[in-house]
């Protein structure tokens, strides 16, 4: 058995100290993860950037943050639909407008078990389009204030990246011939993993250490995943899960993006998430991640695919 580098109840949030004057921007805050993981930056006193696609929601979430931590917190939104990559440049801008800096972009929204194939306005299947090439298109744009941030990247990826096909289908990204929920939604977090260990290769080649890239998962949380994309099957599925002791709150999901985002010495190699039973809960550390993730060649490929298809370049 691994031993956890923090200790039997692993990394928890008292671990981070204050974060006043640190910049954090992080995507889908409007529940799930992404709401506990900006409620407790926000609540260490650090400024919260939400990206989020429904103003609405983003506003109301905002007053509940305000009822519970106070009117003090420095907190906005800026509308963001990752389905949109013209969304994702005009926030990308809105961004880079309204701060100087930013300490961690933490890619926590995406979509799951779309229950028929789907495709974006941009053309791609809707959990490769939004869950990976949103975010690939987000973090190249900011990335240049990233670095001189001496900033990270989080990726939020998921064991389903063990839980489809084990590699990228080049000649069917947009699962034409044989699309089923599960495998389109573990091909997109699958992606999503690899591009931070590629990233973290094409920093270390051009002797770029000061940004960091990590990728990380929530096990099994009670969040609004299925409930908001899913198919009504899926929903009553995860709806009984969730009475299971198989899954933890939202909250505990949350920590492994906020060790991502704020653990001071972290190894980047790492895939980090709940290292309790089966990786779905249980104290957040680091833990085994399959070698198809770190597949070399694929993870180049990947790369130049994202690049000719979303036609943004990352500035290394
Ligand atoms: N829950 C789990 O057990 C589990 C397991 C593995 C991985 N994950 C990962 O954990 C992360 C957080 O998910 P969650 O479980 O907290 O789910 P959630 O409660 O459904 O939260 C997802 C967030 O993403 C936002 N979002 C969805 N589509 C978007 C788009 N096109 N543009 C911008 N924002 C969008 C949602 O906004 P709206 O309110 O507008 O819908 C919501 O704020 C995801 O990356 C997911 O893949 C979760």
């Amino acid at each position: 058995m691994n031993i956890n580098q923090f200790g039997k109840e692993g990394w928890t949030p008292d671990r981070i100290g204050d974060l006043n004057g640190k910049t954090y921007v992080i995507t889908g805050t409007t529940s799930g993860t992404g709401f506990e993981a900006a409620r407790i930056l926000l609540s260490k006193d650090a400024k919260v950037i939400m990206l989020n696609r429904n103003a609405k929601k983003s506003k109301d979430t905002i007053a509940t943050l305000k009822q519970e931590l106070g009117n003090h917190i420095d907190v906005l939104n800026i509308v963001l639909d990752l389905s949109i990559q013209a969304s994702v440049k005009k926030a990308a801008e809105d961004v880079l407008k309204t701060v100087p800096q930013i300490d961690a972009l933490i890619c926590n929204a995406a979509i799951a078990q779309v229950p028929k194939q789907t495709l974006t306005v941009d053309g791609w299947e809707s959990q490769m389009g939004t869950n990976y090439y949103g975010n690939w298109t987000l973090q190249a744009l900011l990335f240049p204030l990233i670095e001189k941030s001496n900033g990270r990247i989080v990726t939020v990826g998921s064991l389903g990246y063990n839980m489809g096909i084990k590699t990228i289908k080049f000649d069917d990204l947009n699962w034409d011939k044989d699309y089923t929920p599960n495998n389109a939604y573990s091909q997109s977090k699958l992606a999503q993993i690899m591009s931070i260990y590629e990233l973290q290769d094409r920093l270390a080649a051009a002797s770029k250490t000061t940004i960091k890239a990590y990728a990380c998962h929530p096990g099994s949380s009670r969040t609004n995943l299925i409930n908001s994309s899913g198919s009504f099957m899926m929903k009553f599925i995860f709806n009984l899960m969730k009475l299971s002791p198989l899954t933890q709150s939202a909250e505990k999901g949350a920590y492994p993006q906020l060790m991502c985002a704020t653990e001071p010495i972290l190894d980047q190699g790492g895939f980090y998430g709940p290292t309790g039973r089966s990786n779905w809960v249980g104290p957040v550390g680091e833990h085994k991640l399959e070698p198809h993730a770190k597949d070399k060649a694929v993870a180049k490929k990947l790369w130049e695919v994202s690049e000719k298809e979303t036609g943004v370049k990352w500035n290394i």
